[in-house]
């Protein structure tokens, strides 16, 4: 049984994160997308709204599980039984920060969990979470970046009518 876990804030998920999910679904029997409990940042969605809005977006994907962490991403994958973390690489820019996580995780776990980039497709390597909560809070179009009903969520919370 190929398990993995594609670890993130997905504050908010976007088309971006869809499509790693979608492609790490056809190699993995099992993905569990697990959502990171950051004490130290003001997210948007609490963790329980990003894990209902990822079990809504997630819903087409029989072997994808929702869930979420707190604290080291190497004690969530030995409790649950994972060898492997998926990211996504988007642009050099990110390769930096990826591979000091993944060397770190590994180092950390003795090697027991491993880390699988997969590139972002191209339409999507301008994207990120951070980039769409700019956008929306000025009231800007981001319906490139999100699904429709996870855009509605985002400009409620910046008071957005659209
Ligand atoms: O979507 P993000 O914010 O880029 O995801 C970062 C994430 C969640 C993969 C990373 O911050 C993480 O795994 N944090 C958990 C704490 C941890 O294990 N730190 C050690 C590796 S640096």
């Amino acid at each position: 049984m190929r398990k993995a876990v594609y670890p993130g804030s997905f504050d908010p998920v976007t088309y971006g994160h869809i499509d790693i999910i979608k492609r790490a679904a056809l190699i993995f029997d099992d993905l569990v997308v697990s959502v990171l409990d950051n004490k130290a940042k003001s997210p948007l969605f609490s963790v329980d709204e990003r894990v209902n809005i990822l079990k809504e977006v997630c819903a087409p994907f029989p072997n994808v599980k929702i869930d979420s962490f707190s604290g080291l991403l190497i004690d969530y994958a030995k409790e649950n039984n994972i060898h492997v973390s998926v990211r996504g690489l988007r642009a050099i820019t990110d390769f930096e920060y990826e591979l000091q996580i993944a060397q770190t995780n590994k180092l950390l776990s003795q090697g027991t969990l491993d880390t699988i980039f997969l590139t972002t497709s191209l339409e999507y390597s301008y994207l990120s979470s951070s980039g769409v909560k700019e956008i929306a809070a000025f009231g800007g179009d981001i319906s490139k970046c999100v699904p429709d009903f996870v855009a509605d969520k985002i400009y409620a919370k910046y008071d957005i009518k659209r």
